[in-house]
């Protein structure tokens, strides 16, 4: 057998700081849950994620709980995504699901839709946080679903560097209609070939 040597084993326990021109990533605080319960309660978002059911009471403490717990948390990632000049909470990054052994994680991102959405704060926030993973963390593989319903999610997902995988048929049953979920991944050969961070803004 040969052996491969490898870089250490990844984990999520850093919280970085990350800086963009158009956004900046810090890692969340229980003063970000009012804007978790935001973005929880926004219908756009709830359509675009599959997220069914009403927003249940408790959520705001529910939501402090999860985001004050993540500074400990060393197999997911939450990042709030804010406005640089303001500070203004504008959604989250999140990397979670950490396979350790084989490298992968899955990843997702949802921003407050009226005062966030098409103002390329996506995009920046999704190469910040892959850039992060793949040349901090030595991940290998990131993964994540998008309903056929999200093409503005799928485009930002394939412009940074996620290929389509396939494709789960009618995996979301939403208003009566069956909607397809599309697999895509970016592995770090995928992203050293779109050029990393820096050379393919
Ligand atoms: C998906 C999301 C993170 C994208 O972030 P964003 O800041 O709105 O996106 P950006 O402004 O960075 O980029 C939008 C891109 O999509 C393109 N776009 C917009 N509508 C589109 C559509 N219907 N079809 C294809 N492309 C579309 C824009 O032209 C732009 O691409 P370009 O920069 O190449 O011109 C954000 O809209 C969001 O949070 N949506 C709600 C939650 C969600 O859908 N999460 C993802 C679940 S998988």
């Amino acid at each position: 057998m040969i052996e491969v040597m490898t870089s250490p084993t990844p984990s999520f326990v850093a919280k970085p700081t990350l800086i963009g021109k158009r956004v900046l990533l810090r890692p969340v605080t229980v003063a970000d849950a009012p804007g978790l319960v935001e973005l929880l309660n926004d219908p756009d978002v709830r359509r675009l994620t599959g997220t069914h059911g009403q927003v249940r009471p408790g959520v705001l403490e529910r939501a402090e709980a999860l985001y004050s717990a993540q500074a400990a948390e060393d197999d997911e990632l939450y990042l709030a995504v804010v406005e640089p000049a303001t500070g203004e909470y504008l959604g989250e990054v999140v990397l979670e699901d950490l396979d350790a052994d084989n490298r992968s994680c899955s990843f997702r991102i949802a921003l407050v839709g009226p005062r966030a959405f098409g103002r390329g704060y996506g995009t920046e926030a999704t190469r910040l946080i892959l850039a992060h993973a793949f040349e901090a963390v030595g991940i290998h593989r990131v993964g994540l679903e998008v309903f056929d319903f999200n093409p503005r999610a799928r485009h930002v997902y394939e412009r940074v560097g996620f290929v389509h995988e396939g494709t789960k048929r009618q995996a979301l049953h939403w208003q009566g209609a069956w909607v397809d979920a599309h697999v895509l991944a970016v592995l770090a050969d995928d992203w050293s070939r779109h050029g990393g961070f820096p050379a393919s803004r």
